[in-house]
Parts: C-alpha cells; structure tokens; sequence
C-alpha cells in the first residue's frame, strides 16, 4: 500500500480519527443504547466515532470480525482498524503474573510464553497487546506491582526484550505475531506512598540510571509502540512530558515508532492542573509528541482549531497518520483486515494442551520455595493430605489482566493434588475467606480435626487476584487475622505443614514465617496453577524461582530494594534492631527485609567454588572474565540462577551497594558441576557521571557471584583506561 499516496488523499477528519482510539462498544451494531452514552460523553456524534482508527476491549474473532466490518463500511479510504488489547500474561491459556515471571530468571521461557500468547490473540483478532510493562518496582503497596517483573533494571531490561521478541517475532510478518507496546514510560512504578496514579518525584539523574535502562531495553529490541504514563513526574504528566517524550524517546532513542496515550490520559491532564480544557490538553500532548489519543476525542475535536490557530501544525499531525498507516500496512490489514482472526483456530488453540503445559511449566518456574525446614518435598505415598484455607479450592488465580481468562478454566490447589495422587485421601475445608482484614474463622474446628488426622497438610493462603492490580493499593501487606489464626491452628495440631501462598505483591510474611515450617510463594500462577503446585509441593518438580522484587519485613521498610545506596551511617547487622543510636535503622524493626532479591531456594543444595577473575585490571579493550564453578551438592536434579553483581568504590556520584549485572539458570543432575563464565565489559561499569556523561570510571571495583543478593563471593579488580 502506498501510504503516503493515501495520507495525501485523507480529509482532516479522517486524519484525525486514524490518531483516535475508542472502546469496541462504539463500533457494536447492536449496542445503540450503550452507545448513545458515551458517544455524549466524548462530544462527537455516533458517525463520527466510526472514523476512528483503532479499538481496544473487543473479545473474540467474531467480535473482531463484525467490528471490522462496521469500520469499514463506515472508513471513506477503508482504511481498517487496528485492534489492541492488554494481552498481559497470556491471552486465554493464562501463565504467572508478570511478577511471577520475573522470578523464572529465563528469557527463553519468557519468550514462549509471550509467543503462547500472542498466537492465541492474534486468532482472536489482537494486532497489538499493551505488553510489556516496564514500570520498576521497588514498593509493594501498589497493586500494579504484579504486572512488571520486578525491582531490577537489568532483569527488567532482559525479560522486557525477551517478552517483545515473543510477540513481535522478526518483523510482525509471521501471521501470529503481533505488535508490542511498551508501558508505561516513565517511572510510574515509583508513585508517592505507594497510592496508584500518585506524583512521582525523582531527580533526573535517577530516572536515567534506574528507572528508564528497561523501557530502552525494549526499544533496542524493536518494539513498536510506547504508552506513556498517568502520573507526573517532577509535576508534569507523561502525557505532555517533553523532556520524557520529546527529548529523551524521539531524539535521544530516535523513537520513530507509535506513542498512544494511556486511558483518557490527554483528558486527566485537566484534572492533573495543567491544561485549561480539552483543547489545551490536546496541544500539550500533540506537542509533546503523542500520536494516539485512547479514549478520549479531544484531538478529533480541536485539532482543527489547533491549526488554524499555529499552535500544532499539519505536519505533526501528518507524521502520526503515518506512523500508524504504517504499523497498519506491516501487519498486512490493507490486504487482509481479519488477519489471523478465525474462530476455528480460536478453538484449536485456546487451552489446548501444549498452551497448559507450557503454562504449567511456567507456573513452576515462577514459584518460589521462601522457606523448608526439611517438610518439602512431601512424600508422593502418603495416606492422607489435608488441603486448608482460603484458596484451596478457589479458581479465581489467574490474576489481574487476564483478558480472556475465566476463573473457572483454573485448576485449584485441591484438583492438582487430587489428579497428581489419585490414592491418596485428600481432604479439604475453607477455613476462613480471603477477605482483607477477615477476623472470622467458621471451620476452625473442622480444619483442627483435618489437619490433625492427615499424614501432611497444605495451607493454602494470600491475597486474592482482585486485590492487586490497577487502582487496588494496600497500605497493609500482612495476612489477616483470620487467616493467621487459621494457620496457628493448623501447625499446632501438625507440623508436616506447608504454606501455599497466592500473591500479587510481595506480601510481608513476618508472623507466618515465623510459625510454619515451609513456605512455597506461588504468585497468581494461572490456568494450571493447582497442577504446578501439586508438582512442586511432592518433589514432581524441583522449586527453582529466584525472588524479583524484595519481600519486606514491614510494610513501615517500603521502598524496599537490594540496589539501595550506602547511607553515611549504615547499620552494622541489619537483620536485627536497635543497633546503635545515630544510625540509618529503625527502632521497631530490622532494616534489612524478610527476603532478599534473588532469594529462592531448592530441594537440592549447590555449592560455589571461589571465583576467577582473567585479569587484576580490566581496560576498554580488554573485558573482564569472572569464572565460578557451580556443583549440584544434593541428591535431586535442579536448576539454579547464579547472579553476577558489581560495586563501584568510589566514583564521581555515589554509587548503589550492589548492581546486578549479569546472570546464568543453569540446570544440574546430581553431582554435576557447571562452570559458567561471565564478561563484563566497559558498558557495564557505565554510570551517569557528575560532569552528566555516561561513562565507567577508573578505580577499584567489587564483583560477587552467588545464588542470591546476600549470599555472595567477592573479588575486586581496578578498571583503567
Ligand atoms: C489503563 C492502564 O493503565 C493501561 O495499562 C492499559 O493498557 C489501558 N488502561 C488499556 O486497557
């Protein structure tokens, strides 16, 4: 398609829908009376709204196809519409939250599963998914804490590319592939308090070094849309944030693909203090570089006044039409408007074995055994197995953003234990609800008589889907009341007991962690959820999955992160309290966390041999080799992340404690050694200098290697140059 011919063809109106993204419910034929509603709302007639260029919230191929239809009945040049969609963490076959997949440490599984994925939108109609979310995440109040894969802006960085790889494939020319749209630039992760939506202030200086390296990543991985945030950074919105739309992405990052805001962002830009009205808000964010306005019509409205009056000229606006008649003729809808959406491949594909097995195996992946004081793996011959609390039988696992995932397509804790020892008795009661802040505990007594009975008891607790997620921040992390009486119960009458626990967010597990021998971290893990945790719970699967984001010992420590900065005062042992006055310490509780970043452990133990370095100095021309031989010292085979991280000594800014920068899953029989050689180069060492270069500096470095954050080996090295 000669899209410039096109563009030159359009009349402003149309040029103007192409850069307006509406909800399916306007195109629905038979939907009037929804329509009438919110047509009203935005100030544009029903006619108009067909004009627009692209829909979100549609399910199914034949939603899609209908939808289609009408668009281009409607589209003067027939031109199609793009359909997007948050296609989050699989599309009806739902693997772990992104949080969740963080912790898998493998990109190649990443990759499969955004493939999985994005094959089951593409058939469902889905050209772009809103995925992946880059936000850094150092705070567990907030609830879209669960849609990014962590803390750490290299395993962020890594994860994000392998995520855009899976969907885009090598040129969205596959018929499955389908376009990536990284969110939400920038540093929304980092809201005040923790409260979703809220102000972020952070100097330039860190935004640079810690907040944007991932959102880049994706970038330099090809993707083809970014969507800027709700929330201000240093007062001023993404939306109309020049410096993080203008300078940074387009000249900087040379950022030539689609911008769309996020939801009514251009609007909530009014509410925000810095626009006057809708018009005002439709310069500022076309002047600062937006090219997509979701759910909202202002630039529809008043671009024309805009021109007439210079204050944005026909060529922004001709530059976005292109950008998105582009990304429109690369997916090949001008040949094929339906592309891959077919209601027969819906069926074949949708959950269909291969897509739940890859879930399970993610889900396995994804779960982290917290705590075992020798109860796990429980024996696969026992009698008798009480499966307890709250989430035992519940289907509702999936998570947040699980588009086309259904509760009831889950598998419960209770049916995987069932399936996976058929034998066996395994009995089960509720205990209490999931409720926050739930005091009430009804089948106390029945749980007491469950538990004393059975050979080993599951205790299935946490915080239910709905309680993370968009707009769901919690100022408190602990289990509730009734939750924790349930579980003391339990463990008195039965000490083989271990703690299943559901989470969107790092949960603060102080008390539990305390009383239960064994705690096994399983996030929202999905469609196959209770088949992975079966697995893992009876030794089927060996738990592998290395934390991505801090668990706080408080909620008083948020934020909460590995990567934190020297203090002047640091405190000697973090892990206990009130350790000397005039200290960085809190008087009530440690400063360091329950767990560290890249805590996990296994059914097998690893030993590490002291590192090797190829050289004392390491120069520009000459990396830096760092060697370490990993032995599989237990009985089971397993697979185990080793990470790499450095410390700049002294530099021209103060440096963090530790930096990940490198890390290997290697997988071990038993008695098998692995040796695994890392490189780092000059770019590693690179940092935001005092005189606002990037660069390394010369001096004196520590690198470590180990299985998680704290328990390192260490070398040092001077970098010259
Ligand atoms: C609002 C969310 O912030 C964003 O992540 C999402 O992609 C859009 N809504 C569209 O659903």
């Amino acid at each position: 398609m000669d899209i410039r011919k096109l563009l030159a063809d359009m009349t402003l109106e149309e040029k103007l829908g192409q850069l307006t993204q509406l909800n399916a419910i306007f195109f629905k034929k038979d939907n009037t009376v929804d329509i009438t509603g919110p047509v009203s709302r935005l100030g544009i007639a029903e006619e108009e709204a067909l004009l627009s260029g692209s829909t979100l919230n549609f399910i199914g191929a034949k939603d899609m196809k209908e939808i289609q239809d009408i668009a281009l009945a409607h589209q003067p040049h027939k031109i199609p519409l793009l359909f997007m969609q948050d296609v989050i963490h699989g599309y009806r076959t739902i693997y772990p939250i992104p949080l969740g997949m963080g912790c898998t440490f493998d990109e190649e599984l990443v990759e499969e599963c955004a493939r999985m994925s994005g094959k089951e939108a593409a058939v469902s109609g889905v050209h772009v998914t809103f995925s992946p979310m880059l936000d850094l995440v150092r705070d567990a109040r907030w609830g879209r804490v669960m849609e990014s894969t962590g803390e750490d802006p290299h395993l962020n960085g890594r994860l994000g590319a392998a995520f855009v790889r899976g969907y885009q494939g090598d040129d969205l020319t596959g018929k499955y592939d389908i376009a990536a749209c990284v969110k939400h630039f920038a540093a929304y992760g980092a809201p005040e308090a923790g409260r979703d939506y809220n102000a972020v202030e952070m100097s330039e200086h860190t935004l640079r070094e810690t907040y944007l390296p991932g959102y880049r990543a994706c970038i330099d991985a090809g993707v083809e849309m970014i969507m800027p945030s709700f929330n201000t950074v240093g007062g001023v919105p993404s939306t109309c944030n020049r410096l993080l739309l203008d300078r940074i992405l387009r000249k900087e990052w040379q950022f030539d693909g689609i911008v769309i805001s996020d939801y009514n962002a251009y609007r909530e830009m009014i509410k925000h203090g810095v626009a006057e009205d809708d018009k005002h808000a439709a310069e500022l964010a076309i002047n600062a570089g937006c090219d997509i306005e979701m759910m909202s019509a202002t630039t529809y409205l008043h671009a024309k006044e805009l021109l007439d009056e210079g204050k944005i000229t026909m060529e922004q606006i001709d530059r976005a039409v292109l950008r998105v008649l582009d990304l429109k003729d690369r997916l090949g809808l001008f040949e094929n408007p339906y592309r891959a959406a077919s209601e027969d491949e819906e069926k074949a594909l949708h959950l269909c074995p291969a897509h739940r097995d890859l879930a399970c195996r993610a889900a396995e992946e994804a779960s982290v055994l917290l705590k075992n004081e020798g109860v796990l793996p429980f024996d696969k011959s026992v009698r008798k197995v009480a499966v307890i609390g709250p989430f035992a039988k519940e289907q509702g696992i999936k998570g947040f953003w699980a588009c086309a995932g259904r509760d009831e397509d889950c598998v419960t804790v209770l049916s995987g234990i069932r399936a996976l020892l058929p034998d066996a008795e395994v009995a089960t009661v509720r205990g209490c609800s999931w409720e926050l802040g739930e005091t009430e505990v009804p089948d106390l007594e029945e749980a007491i008589e469950l538990s004393s009975e059975a050979d080993a008891v599951v205790l299935c607790l946490g915080e239910y889907q709905q309680h993370t997620g968009e707009g769901n921040s919690r100022a408190t992390l602990t289990l509730s009341p009734a939750q924790m009486k349930l579980a003391e119960a339990v463990i008195k009458h039965n000490k083989n007991t271990a703690a299943v626990i559901f989470g969107g967010r790092p949960l603060v597990l102080t008390d539990l962690a305390q009383i239960v021998p064994a705690m096994l971290y399983v996030w929202q893990p999905g469609t196959e959820g209770g088949n992975a945790v079966a697995n893992l719970l009876f030794g089927e699967v060996n738990p592998s999955g290395k934390l991505s984001m801090t668990f706080p010992y408080a909620e008083g420590q948020c934020p909460i992160y590995y990567s934190h900065m020297h203090t002047g005062r640091p405190v000697k042992r973090p892990k206990t309290v009130y350790e000397g006055g005039y200290s960085s310490r809190y008087l009530d509780v440690p400063v360091a966390p329950l767990y560290a970043f890249g805590h996990g452990l296994s059914y097998t133990t690893y030993a590490y041999d002291q590192l090797i370095l190829s050289d004392e100095v390491m120069t520009p021309a000459a990396p830096l080799e760092i060697g370490v031989t990993v032995t599989n010292t237990g009985t089971r085979a397993g697979k185990e992340t080793v990470q790499l991280y450095i410390r700049d000594k002294v530099a021209s800014v103060a440096r963090p404690v530790l930096e990940l920068k490198d890390f290997a899953k290697l997988e071990l029989a038993p008695g098998e050694s692995a040796a695994v050689i890392f490189t780092l180069t000059e770019e590693d060492l690179a940092f935001h200098t005092a005189d606002g270069t990037f660069a390394a500096e010369r001096g004196e470095f520590e690198v470590f290697v180990g299985p998680n954050s704290e328990e390192l080996l260490q070398a040092t090295f001077r970098f010259e140059k």
